[in-house]
């Protein structure tokens, strides 16, 4: 028998699963945080969390972790996603994405785990139709990050298709997540930090000059739009989602976004109003695999979750610059 209270939070070690792991202890769940190090860091599970390091691909480490720990449901944060980085080397997102995914799924299978949340993005609709995006907009992606993300809803669908009474499952496509816990301690991380909030933000301290990727992009000022949320807001949607399958929601997707969209050079103005700091930049050439526009419709999840993010850009890019300045 499964323990209710007991939820597997794959890559819980990273940015957003130790966020998640956090808010599932302070719920009174059981996370069991599993990760292999890679990308995570062992010192943001907290010590009331069980931690398993173990690797997606190896199917015996997940399976010996479900069979011991008996949970409920699946969170599945573990992942490759640099949209960059996918372009160049697209062999690691099939693998640790898709492969890893496959495995898990199995190993589910085989210990009769039933429920998943899945971590999809909006990377998933490429360059949308229609802005703001919603969930039913046709899935076209521009890189492998994001079909490496689509293969696997597709692989959700039909397992869902195929066992409907053993498994069901909810995947949320993110848009572009930021910000930090403002309790701090946890907060994105790296050598290779590629995302913009971080790298304007080290600008605006003075490590680093903030590259802006191409000023001739088919938007009002020329840079790319993006909708930012902040990573607690996004959480928040995952214990939602949880509660959701018990009233039956099942095998559904959901946008997580604001709903509102900043240009690069708008970010650049908003953190340089909040921290009171100049930001240094230049202007480059397009980065391959971004899209220009990106902009959620939530309705959906607002109205069959009843999810309402809490934080504006202010207070993401205040936590973020709390956490860069730790
Ligand atoms: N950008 C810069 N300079 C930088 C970093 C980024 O100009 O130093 C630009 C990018 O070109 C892009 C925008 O800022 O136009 C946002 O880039 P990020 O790298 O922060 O994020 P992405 O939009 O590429 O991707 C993120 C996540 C994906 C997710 C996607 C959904 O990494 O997982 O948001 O919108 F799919």
């Amino acid at each position: 028998m499964s323990d209710k209270k007991v939820i597997f939070v794959a890559g819980g070690a990273g940015y957003i699963g130790s966020h998640m792991t956090r808010l599932l202890l302070e719920e009174g769940f059981k996370p069991i945080v599993f990760d292999n190090l890679s990308t995570g860091f062992r010192e943001f599970v907290p010590k009331e969390a069980r931690f398993v390091r173990g690797d997606l691909r190896r199917e015996r480490d997940i399976e010996n972790a479900l069979e011991r720990y008996r949970p409920s449901a699946v969170m599945h944060f573990a992942a490759a996603l640099v949209v960059p980085e996918s372009v160049s080397d697209p062999l690691k997102y099939y693998e640790n994405n898709v492969a890893a995914a496959i495995t898990l799924l199995r190993a589910m299978r085989r210990q009769k785990v039933k429920r998943i949340i899945f971590s999809s993005t909006a990377a998933v609709y490429g360059e949308p139709q229609r802005i703001p995006v919603r969930e039913d907009n046709p899935a076209c992606p521009v890189n492998p990050y994001g079909r490496s993300k689509l293969m696997i809803e597709a692989i959700l669908k039909d397992t869902a298709y195929a066992y409907p009474e053993d498994f069901r499952y909810i995947s949320l496509r993110y848009f572009n997540v930021a910000g930090a816990h403002p309790a701090g301690g946890i907060g994105q991380k790296g050598p290779q930090i590629t995302h913009l909030i971080p790298n304007i933000l080290r600008a605006a301290m003075g490590s680093k000059k903030l590259t802006v990727f191409g000023k001739d992009w088919p938007t009002p000022d020329g840079t790319c739009i993006r909708d930012y949320i902040h990573v607690v807001d996004l959480c928040q949607a995952h214990l939602l989602a949880l509660k959701a399958f018990d009233r039956g929601v099942n095998n559904e997707i959901f946008n997580l976004g604001s709903s509102k969209g900043f240009s690069v050079k708008a970010m650049i103005r908003a953190v340089e109003q909040v921290t009171g700091k100049k930001v240094p930049h230049r202007y480059g050439p397009r980065r391959p695999g971004d899209p220009a526009r990106l902009i959620a419709s939530s309705k959906k999840a607002r109205e069959i979750l009843g999810w309402r993010p809490r934080y504006g850009l202010d207070e993401i890019i205040e936590t973020a610059w709390q956490w860069e300045n730790r």
